[in-house]
C-alpha cells in the first residue's frame, strides 16, 4: 500500500505557500512517499473529498509561484477565529468528520499551512487524533515560538517598495503622505518596513498614538527645511484611548476586518498641520506576487522539516525558525499567543535613537 501524506493551506493566502507545497511534495517522494494536496482549505477533507495529487508537472514553477495552487478559506466551517482574535472551538462532529476524511486518504501526516486560526485548529485537530505537523505562515508574523514566519519578508519588501516610491512624489508636492499597512494586531510591517524605507512617523499597535506627536514631527521637518513628511500607519494602530478602526461591513462569525485608520489619520493631520496630506491603503498588494528570496528559503526548509518531522512521528508539532536553525517546537506554543512588537526590543529602541516618533 502507498504511504501518503496530505498537505492543506488555510486562512489568507501570502507569497511562499506553492514554494512550501513544492518542498512538502519533493521531500515526500524523496522518500517514496505520495503527496495530496487537499483543495479550499480543511473542508475539502469532508466529502466530497477535493483534492489533486502533488506531483509531476503541477509542481514546476512553484517555487517562485504567488498564491496557493491548493486554494484556501478564512471562513466557512473551519473559521477559528471570530471578533478581534477570540479563537473558536470545532465541533466534535466536525472533528470526527475530518478525522474520517484523513483515514479515507490514508493519510500518514497532514501538513497544515497556516496563521494563528489554522494552527489552532490543527491543534484542535491533533487533539483529536489526527497526525498534524504545522507551518508558520502569516504576512503579520504575530505567531508565538517563530522567531519569524514565511510570507512577511515578502510583505514588507512591499511596503518598503512604496514608501520609497511615496518618497518621491512626498518630496515633489511638499505633502505628508500616510501609507496604512497589514499586520492586525502586531506592528512588525510597519515597524520594518518603516525602517527599511525611512519613515518619519511609523504607528504600531503597540504603542497607542496622540495626533499633537505626530504633527510636532511635521512641524519639526518643516523648520528644518524638509516639506513632506512620511507616515507609515498599522492597520491596528490607534489613537490612545479609541477603538480599533473596522471597515464598515463587518462580516459575521469571522474575524473583524481592520482598516481605515490611515484616512483618519490624514485628515487630522491635514486638519491640525494646514498641510496636504493623502492617504495610500497597500491592502492585499501585500499578499500577492513571488516570494522574496529570503521567504523561498525559508519555505523550502519549513517543507522539508515538516515531512523529517512525519518521517519521525512527531506529530502536533510545528516547524519554527530559530534564526540559526529550523526546528520543531509543540504547537500548542504557537498558538492563541499573539508575539507583538516588543516595546524595549531593537526595532523600537532603533527607531527612537533615529529620531523616528512612534505618536507617543
Ligand atoms: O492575516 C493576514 C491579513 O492579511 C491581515 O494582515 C489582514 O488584516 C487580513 O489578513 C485581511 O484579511 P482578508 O483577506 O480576509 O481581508
Amino acid at each position: 500500500m502507498d504511504i501518503r501524506i496530505g498537505v492543506v493551506t488555510g486562512g489568507g493566502d501570502c507569497p511562499g505557500l506553492n514554494a512550501v507545497i513544492r518542498a512538502v511534495a519533493k521531500a515526500a517522494h524523496r522518500r517514496g512517499w505520495q503527496a495530496v494536496g487537499i483543495l479550499g482549505g480543511y473542508e475539502g477533507l469532508l466529502a466530497p473529498q477535493q483534492t489533486k495529487m502533488l506531483e509531476g508537472e503541477l509542481l514546476s514553477g512553484l517555487l517562485v509561484r504567488g498564491g496557493t495552487i491548493l486554494g484556501t478559506a478564512n471562513q466557512g466551517k473551519f473559521s477559528a477565529k471570530v471578533g478581534h482574535g477570540e479563537s473558536r472551538r470545532l465541533p466534535d462532529e466536525l472533528l470526527e468528520e475530518t478525522k474520517r476524511g484523513c483515514d479515507q486518504l490514508g493519510l500518514i501526516g497532514l501538513v497544515s499551512i497556516g496563521g494563528d486560526g489554522s494552527l489552532s485548529i490543527a491543534q484542535q485537530l491533533y487533539e483529536y487524533g489526527i497526525p498534524v505537523i504545522g507551518v508558520p505562515k502569516t504576512i503579520d508574523n504575530d505567531l508565538a515560538a517563530t522567531m519569524m514566519t514565511f510570507g512577511f519578508d515578502s510583505a514588507v519588501a512591499c511596503a518598503t517598495d512604496a514608501i520609497d516610491r511615496l518618497h518621491s512624489t512626498a518630496e515633489s508636492h511638499r505633502r505628508v503622505m500616510v501609507l496604512e499597512v497589514m499586520g492586525r494586531y502586531a506592528g512588525w510591517i510597519a515597524i520594518y518596513a518603516g525602517l527599511a524605507g525611512g519613515a518619519d512617523v511609523i504607528l504600531i499597535p503597540e504603542i497607542p498614538f496622540r495626533f499633537e506627536a505626530i504633527c510636532r514631527k511635521v512641524a519639526e521637518r518643516e523648520q528644518l527645511g524638509r516639506h513632506f513628511t512620511i507616515v507609515v500607519v498599522a492597520e491596528g494602530a490607534r489613537p490612545a484611548g479609541a477603538d480599533f478602526v473596522t471597515t464598515a461591513n463587518q462580516p459575521q462569525n469571522r474575524e473583524a476586518r481592520l482598516g481605515g485608520i490611515g484616512a483618519q489619520v490624514a485628515l487630522e493631520i491635514q486638519k491640525l498641520t494646514g498641510k496636504e496630506t493623502r492617504c495610500v491603503v497597500l491592502g492585499h498588494l501585500q499578499r500577492g506576487g513571488s516570494p522574496t528570496n529570503m521567504d523561498r528559503a525559508l519555505c523550502t526548509i519549513f517543507g522539508a522539516k515538516a515531512v523529517e518531522l512525519i518521517d519521525e512521528k512527531k506529530f502536533g508539532q510545528m516547524v519554527s525558525f530559530t534564526g540559526s536553525q529550523v526546528t520543531g517546537v509543540p504547537l500548542r506554543e504557537a498558538t492563541g499567543k499573539l508575539r507583538t512588537v516588543p516595546l524595549d526590543g531593537g526595532f523600537v529602541t532603533a527607531a527612537r535613537s533615529m529620531g523616528i516618533c512612534l505618536g507617543d
